[in-house]
């Protein structure tokens, strides 16, 4: 199978990313992952990269700096796929026409509600009946890109942030992958 480039950007924990590394490492799914992009050189999910030796690069603090120099790495190691996985960065618009390439983004919520931050928060405040995550392509709006998937799940009276917090996550795992195959098929 014929592997995409792909290069993973991260803020945190990175367990979208372990997903996403165990998932590329089998034959069938079809990315290959050159590279993550870390903007804390303190984030969890670096270890996931160290533990199954995918090189990673912590970027610099100013922004317009560390965008140049990965517009750079990203041309010189052939990059035809982003993902954004938990990376709380905004790209900048001249990053996102310069790179012109797929760029992709998991966010907590069922777009277009509760864009942006605190999505738990906003859909306990909102009493939402259901909730979940959506992928979606990256524009210049803040998660306001083109949707690929969605998944949802229905919100418990029991229900508090943390408890969202895993179930979004859990669905998340699938949902990224099932993306990212829909869009390169
Ligand atoms: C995910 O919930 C994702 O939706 C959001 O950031 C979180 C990242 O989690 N954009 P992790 O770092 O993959 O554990």
């Amino acid at each position: 199978m014929v592997k995409i480039n792909t290069c993973i950007f991260i803020s945190g924990r990175g367990t979208n990313l372990k997903k996403l590394i165990l998932n590329a490492n089998g034959y069938n799914f079809p990315i290959k992952i050159k590279f993550v992009v870390c903007n804390n050189k303190n984030a969890p999910g670096l270890e996931f990269a160290k533990k199954w030796s995918v090189p990673y690069y912590i970027h610099n603090s100013n922004k317009n700096l560390a965008e140049s120099k990965l517009l750079i790495k990203l041309k010189n190691h052939k990059i035809n796929l982003i993902l954004l996985a938990g990376y709380m960065r905004i790209l900048s618009r001249r990053f996102i026409r310069m790179y012109g390439k797929t760029i992709i983004n998991i966010h907590p919520s069922l777009l277009p509600k509760f864009k942006g931050l605190d999505t738990f928060k906003k859909v306990l405040d909102k009493k939402e009946k259901k909730t979940g995550c959506t992928v979606h392509h990256v524009n210049e709006k803040i998660d306001g890109g083109k949707i690929i998937l969605k998944k949802f799940f229905y919100v418990d009276k029991k229900d508090n942030i943390e408890s969202l917090k895993k179930k979004t996550q859990s669905l998340e795992y699938k949902a990224f992958s099932e993306a990212v195959i829909k869009v390169l098929k």
